[in-house]
C-alpha cells in the first residue's frame, strides 16, 4: 500500500469515528408519561411543565393522557413497553391495582419513576422514585390554619363540609387524613359532610349545592382538596345567596393563580400550596436513572401556606 493511499484511509477511519461517537452519544432519552387527565388548573401547569422540560432536555417524551380513568393508564403503560421505551413515567390516577403492569416493565427492564401520586404496592422495587409533594403535610396544613382561626373566636362551633378530590386517589385519601388528624379532639370542628367532587370545578359546584339544600345556613367551614373544587363551590354559595370567605370560611389546597384571584377578591381565605412543576425534577430523575446513577427512593417538593392576607402581594410570583 503506498503512502499517500495508507493516509487516505487512516483519514478515512477518523472521519467515521468522529461521525459515529457523537452520534451515539446524542441518542435522545424516550420516556412514555401516562397523565391523569386535564381536570384541573393544576393539571394544565404540570403537564406544561413537564412537556417544557422535556423539550428543554431534549427528551423524546411519548404523552398519553388517561382522563382519568386507570384502564387508559395501565393501556398507555403497556403501549410504552411495547415500543421498548427507555423510562416510562406516570402520575397514577388511584392508588392501588398497579402490580401487575409495573411487573411487567419491570421484566422488560423498563425504570418506572412514579410523579405527583403513590401507588400502594407492597414490591418498591416496582418502581425507581417517586417525585412529588407530601399530601399528608398538606391536609395536616389546612387543618392547621383552621384550628387557629378557631381559637380567634373561643366558643363558636364550626360545621365542616369537606369536598373530597378523586376516590381512592392519593391526594384525596392522604388529604382526608392529614386535616382530621390535624382538627381530631377539637370540639369546636366538626365534618358535617364529606364527598367528592372529582377534583374538578363542575363537580365541586354541584356537590356544593347539595351540601347547601341539605345543611342550609348551617355551614361555617368548606374544605376542599383542591382548588378547582372550591371555585366551583364558591358559586354555588353565591348563588345561594351566601358570602364566600365570609359565611363560609373556604379553606383549599394547590394555590392556583385562580385561587389567588378568588383570595384577593375576599371568596377564599387560605389555599396550602401543592406545586406542580415537576418537569425539570423528572427529567432529570429520568437521566440519572437511565445513566445507572443512584437516586433517593423519595423526592419531596417544597410548598407553602398562602393565606388570603398575603394573596395580593404574592400573586404577581405565581408561575401557574
Ligand atoms: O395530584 C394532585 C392533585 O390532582 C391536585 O391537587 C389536583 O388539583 C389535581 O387534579
Amino acid at each position: 500500500m503506498t503512502f499517500t493511499r495508507r493516509i487516505l484511509l487512516c483519514a478515512l477511519a477518523s472521519a467515521a469515528a468522529a461521525v459515529s461517537i457523537p452520534a451515539l452519544a446524542a441518542k435522545p432519552l424516550t420516556m412514555g408519561f401516562s397523565q391523569v387527565g386535564a381536570e384541573s388548573e393544576w393539571r394544565t401547569a404540570n403537564t406544561a411543565s413537564i412537556k417544557d422540560a422535556a423539550k428543554k432536555d431534549g427528551v423524546n417524551l411519548k404523552f398519553a393522557d388517561a382522563q382519568q380513568k386507570q384502564e387508559n393508564q395501565v393501556k398507555a403503560i403497556r403501549s410504552f413497553i411495547a415500543q421498548k421505551v427507555d423510562v416510562i413515567a406516570f402520575s397514577p390516577v388511584v392508588e392501588s391495582g398497579w402490580e401487575t403492569v409495573l411487573r411487567e416493565a419491570k421484566a422488560a427492564k423498563i425504570p418506572v419513576i412514579l410523579t405527583d401520586r403513590a401507588v400502594n404496592v407492597t414490591d418498591k422495587s416496582l418502581y425507581v422514585t417517586f417525585i412529588g409533594s407530601d399530601f399528608v403535610l398538606e391536609g395536616r396544613h389546612a387543618g392547621e390554619w383552621l384550628v387557629a382561626q378557631a381559637a380567634k373566636n373561643p366558643g363558636k362551633k364550626y360545621n365542616i363540609v369537606e369536598l373530597q378530590g378523586t376516590v381512592g386517589s392519593a391526594p384525596a385519601i392522604d388529604r382526608k387524613a392529614g386535616f382530621a388528624d390535624a382538627i381530631k379532639g377539637n370540639p369546636a370542628l366538626t365534618v358535617v359532610r364529606s364527598q367528592t367532587g372529582d377534583f374538578t370545578r363542575a363537580k365541586g359546584k354541584e356537590v356544593m349545592e347539595a351540601f347547601l339544600k341539605a345543611q342550609g345556613k348551617n355551614i361555617d367551614v368548606l374544605y376542599a382538596h383542591n382548588d378547582d373544587m372550591a371555585i366551583g363551590a364558591i358559586q354555588a354559595i353565591e348563588e345561594a345567596g351566601l358570602k364566600p370567605g365570609k359565611d363560609i370560611l373556604i379553606v383549599s389546597i394547590d394555590g392556583v393563580k385562580g385561587a389567588f384571584e378568588a383570595m384577593m377578591a375576599g371568596k377564599l381565605n387560605v389555599t396550602v400550596e401543592c406545586n406542580p412543576l415537576l418537569g425539570p425534577q423528572l427529567m432529570q430523575a429520568a437521566r440519572d436513572v437511565v445513566a445507572g446513577k443512584p437516586i433517593p427512593k423519595r423526592i419531596t417538593t417544597v410548598e407553602g401556606i398562602f393565606p388570603a392576607e398575603l394573596a395580593a402581594k404574592e400573586f404577581p410570583n405565581r408561575r401557574y
